[in-house]
């Protein structure tokens, strides 16, 4: 089994850190700026192979990082985060999200390096997952896209994306949200609990330049108050069974929401929970494994 250890701070504290490191064989990269922070940050991702190795290096890292910290006297100091590399997604930074690639034909996610002039190509997508989940090769993110994909070529107006108003709950790095103004939609909301995420999604956004467009909230469905032509909600399954009764609330009468995160096998369970919530599933879509609905509010009873 693999874990990542990545550690974050301010870039020149990171370079010293790093050379503290050395026997772990540390990669050090540079984080985007985010709005709002005015420092350089940079980021160190170390990899562990064996569970048993992992708590015994782990002490020793944390040992070092806090004994640079005191050293620079940094406030915040450097934050440690471990990742189990069979149930995550590749972080930003590693060998696995280092190359564009096409999670579907019409769009490419360039991962942001910070050489990396601002790209005006209308089918790139320029993204730092940083910490966030989101980076386009999960399955449950690909089949959100290929639906999305499927949805520009629906000339029935009522599930076109075009000129569409979108929310994305749960945007994590804000992807889905990104890839639907891409693909035709006016304006997207994305709605995300992990502040960190919310930060991420907050990054990508303006790294893409749609700030103007994309709206990222932090929290849940108290700060949404609004009603969409499309829902985008790729989540787990407990927090689709949490959270999924508010989709129909903020349907348009003729939208569409798009649910994934759940498996093949659960299909049967989610696609009764949704139809207890008014919605009708109008498609099912399969990849590795994991499934998909398109839903519509077709089922509910309108008042007149
Ligand atoms: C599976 S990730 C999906 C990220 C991205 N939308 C994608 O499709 O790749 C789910 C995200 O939902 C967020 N989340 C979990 N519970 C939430 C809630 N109650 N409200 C809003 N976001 C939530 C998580 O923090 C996580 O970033």
């Amino acid at each position: 089994m693999q874990f990542e250890i990545t550690i974050e701070g301010p870039f020149e504290g990171i370079i010293k850190l790093n050379s503290k490191l050395e026997a772990f064989s540390p990669v050090v990269k540079r984080v985007p700026l985010h709005g709002y922070e005015h420092r350089e940050i940079g980021r160190i991702l170390i990899v562990i192979t064996g569970e048993d190795r992992l708590d015994r290096e782990l002490s020793i890292i944390a040992g070092i990082v806090t004994e640079t910290e005191r050293g620079l006297s940094l406030k915040p100091g450097f934050e440690i985060r471990v990742r189990n590399l069979a149930y995550s997604e590749p972080s930003a930074g590693s060998s696995q999200f280092a190359e564009p690639f096409n999670p579907i034909p019409s769009i490419t996610i360039q991962p942001w390096t910070p050489e990396l002039e601002h790209i005006s190509d209308p089918h790139t997508i320029i993204l730092d997952p940083h910490h966030a989940f989101g980076t386009g090769k999960h399955p449950s993110t690909l089949l959100c896209l290929k639906i999305i994909d499927l949805m520009t070529k629906d000339t029935s107006r009522a599930s076109n994306i075009k000129g569409c108003k979108v929310l994305d709950f749960g945007c994590g790095t804000g992807l889905l949200a990104i890839a639907a103004i891409k693909m035709g939609a006016e304006t997207a909301m994305g709605v995300e609990i992990d502040a960190q995420a919310a930060r991420a999604a907050k990054t990508n956004v303006a790294l893409n330049r749609f700030s103007q467009r994309i709206d990222i909230k932090e929290g849940s469905w108290e700060v949404v108050n609004d009603k969409f032509d499309l829902v985008l909600a790729n989540l787990v399954i407990s927090v689709l069974l949490k959270t999924g009764k508010s989709i129909p609330s903020h349907l348009t009468p003729s939208g569409a929401a798009v649910v994934a995160g759940f498996g093949e096998n659960q299909a049967k369970d989610m696609k009764c929970f949704f139809e207890d919530q008014g919605l009708t599933v109008t498609r099912q879509f399969t990849l590795k494994g994991w499934s998909a609905f398109t839903m519509n509010i077709d089922g509910l009873v309108k008042s007149p």
